[in-house]
């Protein structure tokens, strides 16, 4: 099989997998720093720098549990429903997957020439980076959203205004026993042409 791993220094990319559950030890002050300068390093059109990370771990991720799993109640009251016990739990305790979560927030900034999208689109390419800066320190990471990170109140409890956007939590960390995964092998088929000016 022909594999791009291991090639021209690309295999960071291809190393990167998506693990369920991580454990300590998590990345250290040092390479933390390394991680989210990693992040801040994006492409950024104008260069409005329209990222926050907001960094959970300790007993600031036990206390942001609590803050997901009143987010779930509201939202569940609002629809009218009941809240499920096991969905409850889940919410509060599903931090605990990682020692170290790392929220990228998309910050708004009010500018005529740089559209939100692009805004928007600099804080996804902030978070690859940081998920590719875990991989190359040799910790393994998974971007998640989900319910929460369009939440109102969870985006309010890390600073966030209506304008604003979660991209993700990145759970970062050593992959659990079992958890690692080989480098993927992504497939193009179908998906590459190369253009050519229609004949007419
Ligand atoms: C924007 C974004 C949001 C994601 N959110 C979730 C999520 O909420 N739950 C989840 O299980 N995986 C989530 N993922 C991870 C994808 O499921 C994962 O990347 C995909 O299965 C491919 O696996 P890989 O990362 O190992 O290549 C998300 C990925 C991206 C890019």
């Amino acid at each position: 099989m022909v594999t791009d791993v291991g090639t021209g220094g690309l295999d960071l990319l291809f190393r990167r997998r998506s693990i369920g559950r991580l454990v300590e030890p998590a990345p250290d002050e040092s390479e933390l720093g390394s991680i989210l300068r990693a992040g801040a390093a994006a492409p950024d059109h104008g260069e409005l720098r329209p990222w926050r990370f907001v960094v959970l771990r300790g007993q600031g991720k036990d206390e942001f549990g609590a803050v997901l799993a009143d987010a779930y109640l509201q939202r569940v009251e609002a629809a009218g429903g009941e809240p499920v016990p096991a969905k409850l739990e889940k919410e509060r305790t599903k931090l605990g997957r990682a020692p170290l979560v790392i929220v990228v927030c998309a910050v708004h900034r009010h500018d005529d020439k740089h559209p939100w999208d692009d805004q928007l689109g600099a804080a996804n390419a902030a978070a690859q980076n940081i998920l590719l800066a875990a991989t190359a320190l040799g910790y393994g990471s998974m971007w998640r959203t989900g319910d929460v990170a369009t939440d109102a109140r969870v985006k309010a409890a890390v600073g966030l205004g209506e304008h604003d956007a979660i991209v993700g939590f990145l759970y970062i960390g050593t992959p659990a026993e079992g958890q690692a995964k080989p480098p993927k092998e992504p497939v193009l088929d179908g998906l590459v042409e190369e253009w050519t000016a229609p004949q007419s």
